[in-house]
């Protein structure tokens, strides 16, 4: 066998995307035991340092080690006891994903929907809530899979008024869209690396508010080989999966390090990593430099004739969604781009699937030659395939963004 190469690829479509090059460095640093000074230093500095992405005060702030549904799972099945009514309003793919996982948890789930494209109203919402009296709503920040973000500061105060635990998956959203913790009153977030975050998949960043905590550990139970005389089982019915316990969990990033999994350590590193990178450069410049890189690209679409898809006043900043024109086979424009450009672009799914591309700008791909080789990409692939482009026109409307006029 030979060394794995793979071919140079440049990831412009709903996630992943290609990672930040320092990130990549962190992933490769040599292990630590578990249980050395150095490795739990490394895990306190990683709680604190996704408090600040997370923006919050929570002391639970930790990683789950899986992909972004991982963490969607811990947070569900440990806040969720069987029989437990669940609010999901679904915009979009994801939304499923948490009615199901809820529902798989032992949660009655009750579901709202809006066509796919829109997001709620705060009152929708709260219409709801005083009909079902859900203990938890659990709703996506940012839908990738029709490229809309829910407004969330409104609410948090809603939740609270009603006693409803607070939960939000901002896999997607997170970095390159602003997201407060503590200010939109929310108990419980997850997210994932791949996205604007920079980093592969793998990690599951979580954090948890003193009152989520509390409903958590109502159900802690020590698992019987590692128990000591002082672990007393709490009330509550045992959280139904072991390795997504947070409670257990918890233990194991507390003070305590009572052993649960073997952390992930290379993902630790590059979580970490992910995170120093975002705060280095600061969390309101990589925010304005995913909404600089999705207007150019949103006007560079606009500027080839092509049409957007959804309600732009609340498109997520890092990926926009493209109704494919008729007259071109869109899975065969998006191949073409990948064997001859090396550009990946996404398609969508259920009712959206053939019908849009997803293209994302995010991460370590939020860049102008990044945006600008797409969109040149692009037109040429559909000029290729016969269709008829004002040409040039979307790299110079994207170059407008950045702030360079042409000069004709
Ligand atoms: C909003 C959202 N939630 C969850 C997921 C699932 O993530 P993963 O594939 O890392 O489990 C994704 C992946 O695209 C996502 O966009």
């Amino acid at each position: 066998m030979k060394p794995l190469t793979l071919p140079p690829r440049l990831l412009m479509g709903p996630g992943p995307i290609n990672c930040y090059p320092s990130v990549l460095q962190a992933m490769s640093t040599q292990l630590v035991g578990q249980y050395d000074p150095a490795m739990t230093q490394t895990m306190n500095e990683v709680m604190a340092l996704y408090r600040r992405v997370f923006n919050t005060e929570n002391q639970q702030t930790l990683l789950v080690d899986g992909t972004s549904r991982a963490g969607i799972e811990a947070v569900l099945i440990s806040c969720i006891e069987p029989g437990d009514k669940v609010l999901v309003p679904v915009f979009g793919r994801f939304g499923h994903l948490l009615a199901e996982i809820a529902q798989r948890a032992g949660a009655d789930v009750y579901t709202i929907d809006t066509e796919w494209g829109r997001v709620f109203d705060p009152e929708q919402i709260e219409s709801a809530i005083k009909r079902i009296k859900p203990k938890l709503l659990a709703i996506v920040q940012g839908d990738t899979s029709t490229t809309m973000l829910q407004p969330l500061e409104h609410i948090g105060e809603i939740c609270h008024q009603h006693d409803v635990l607070f939960y939000s998956d901002a896999t997607a959203s997170i970095g390159g869209n602003p997201f407060e913790t503590d200010n939109w009153g929310l108990d419980a977030v997850s997210v994932g690396l791949q996205k604007c975050l920079g980093g592969p998949s793998g990690s599951a960043p979580v954090t948890l508010s003193e009152r989520c905590v509390d409903v958590i550990k109502k159900r802690h139970h020590v698992e019987a080989g590692i128990r000591d005389a002082h672990h007393t089982d709490a009330e509550g019915s045992r959280i139904r999966s072991n390795y997504f316990d947070l409670s257990m969990i918890m233990d194991y990033w507390g003070e305590e390090r009572l052993n649960h999994h073997t952390e992930a350590a290379s993902m630790l590193f590059c979580a970490r990593e992910c995170a120093i990178t975002l705060l280095n450069e600061g969390q309101e410049a990589v925010i304005h430099r995913h909404k600089t890189a999705g207007d150019a690209m949103l006007a560079g679409i606009q500027a080839m004739s092509l049409t957007p898809f959804g309600d732009l006043t609340n498109k997520m900043n890092n990926v926009v969604g493209v109704e494919i024109p008729q007259q071109v086979d869109g899975e065969a424009i998006r191949q073409q781009l990948l064997c001859m450009f090396n550009i990946e672009i996404g398609t969508s799914f259920g009712p959206l699937k053939g019908r849009i591309w997803r293209i994302g700008t995010m991460g370590y791909n939020a860049r102008q030659d990044a945006v600008l080789h797409t969109l040149q990409s692009l037109e040429t692939t559909l000029r290729r395939a016969g269709m008829h482009l004002p040409l040039g026109e979307a790299v110079d409307a994207a170059m407008a963004v950045y702030g360079q006029q042409s000069h004709d």
